[in-house]
């Protein structure tokens, strides 16, 4: 049977990569990507398959209960991918609201709306739920997260995030809709909107602008490559078990001031600049507020069940990264005019 599948926040990062792996490898799947276009959503990210006729696209938002059921009334899923959120912590820090509507409430209307529209036809059906390694706090110098880890969130978007997995779990229990969620470590890749670390860095080292590292730079982040997270997805949406939780992570822990080290090294050879020319573009400001030292990922239970593992070294990924910011001048443009420039100046002028 053709399956009928909901997407949300498929215009975003992540999301983009997920809508373009399943409308391109299921033809047979009817694919509805629902998204709110808010300023980290872009349907650019899309124009390769936007002409697919698997793949519908629709703008609204998951916080509006009247329009999400009359969407389920429409398509009739049998299964939603759930990526839309509020996805930067530093955000999170000036504005926690909108986190608790978008994370908490809106992933509460979807779940409700699936409970209401698949009731006593739960079978073949799945709301799987994309959520992230920082709901289990942070780390010391040593161990990993694994999917036994208690969940410790210290910033308002891993509180947000926490919150909406434990009502993805208490709808599982509770109501017995099929559910599955996975945490996971820090992705890049294209299509990463330049708020975050390795986006940023390589926009501002392009046009030699200061790059902004938190406190000492010894933060270190667990980095997957895009791609490997969204085939990660497609596997644990087809083959992963009802009511569990699969954590996924890159296996590739980097301390911040290391990575940027390595982008800088790697953008100077791009631009033909003289080594160490980038580096020099390095700034310490202050540190981020709550900052957790230190997410790593044990992804075993992943690899051992279903067989996933990370495709790509980290150097060979960050260098595709970055060529592609070179290749696509004109997305950088228009994703870094207007609001971009007023958020860059609040978060940014007083460190
Ligand atoms: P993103 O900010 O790039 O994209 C989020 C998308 O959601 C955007 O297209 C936005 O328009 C949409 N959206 C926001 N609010 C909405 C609303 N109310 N209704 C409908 N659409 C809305 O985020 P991302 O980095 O691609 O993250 C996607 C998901 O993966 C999030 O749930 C995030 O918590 C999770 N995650 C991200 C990472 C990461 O490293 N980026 C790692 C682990 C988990
Ligand atoms: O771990 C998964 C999470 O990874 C996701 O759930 C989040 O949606 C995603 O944004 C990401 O969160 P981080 O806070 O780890 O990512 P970010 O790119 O914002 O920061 C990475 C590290 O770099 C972190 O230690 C903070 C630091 N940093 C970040 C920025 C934006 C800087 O030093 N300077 C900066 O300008």
């Amino acid at each position: 049977m053709k399956r009928k599948l909901l997407i949300t926040g498929g215009a975003g990062f992540i999301g983009s990569h997920v809508v373009r792996l399943f409308v391109n490898k299921y033809p047979d799947y009817q694919i509805v990507n629902l998204d709110a276009l808010t300023y980290a959503g872009n349907l650019e990210n899309l124009a390769d398959i936007n002409e697919k006729s698997n793949y519908i696209f629709e703008k609204g938002d998951i916080t509006e209960e009247t329009f999400i059921d009359a969407l389920f009334q429409k398509y009739q899923f049998d299964g939603v991918i759930h990526l839309a959120a509020e996805s930067h912590v530093d955000r999170s820090i000036l504005d926690p609201l909108a986190f608790i509507k978008t994370n908490v409430l809106g992933t509460a209307v979807l779940l409700n709306t699936a409970r209401k529209h698949w009731k006593g036809n739960e079978t073949g059906k799945l709301f799987y739920h994309v959520s992230t390694d920082e709901v289990y706090g942070s780390l010391g110098e040593e161990g990993f997260f694994t999917e036994e880890t208690p969940y410790d969130p210290r910033s308002p978007y891993s509180a947000s995030k926490a919150s909406s997995d434990h009502f993805v779990m208490a709808y599982y229990h509770t109501y017995h809709l099929p559910a599955i969620i996975s945490n996971c470590s820090n992705n890049y890749g294209s299509n990463h909107f330049p708020e975050k670390l390795i986006p940023l860095a390589i926009h501002n080292i392009k046009n030699n602008k200061p790059v902004p590292v938190y406190g000492k730079g010894e933060n270190v982040r667990d980095w997957l490559f895009v791609e490997d997270h969204a085939r990660a997805i497609d596997v644990i949406f087809h083959q992963g078990r009802i009511g569990e939780t699969y954590n996924i992570g890159g296996f590739n822990e980097w301390k911040n001031i290391d990575l940027i080290q390595l982008l800088c090294r790697i953008m100077d050879q791009k631009l033909g600049r003289p080594e160490g020319t980038s580096a020099q573009l390095i700034t310490y400001v202050k540190d981020r507020a709550g900052h957790d030292l230190r997410y790593a990922i044990d992804a075993t239970k992943l690899n051992k069940e279903l067989g996933w593992e990370p495709s790509l070294q980290f150097e060979e990924g960050l260098e595709k990264t970055v060529d592609w910011y070179l290749a696509n001048e004109e997305w950088l443009q228009h994703v870094t005019s207007g609001a971009y420039q007023q958020y860059y100046q609040e978060q940014y002028q007083k460190r």
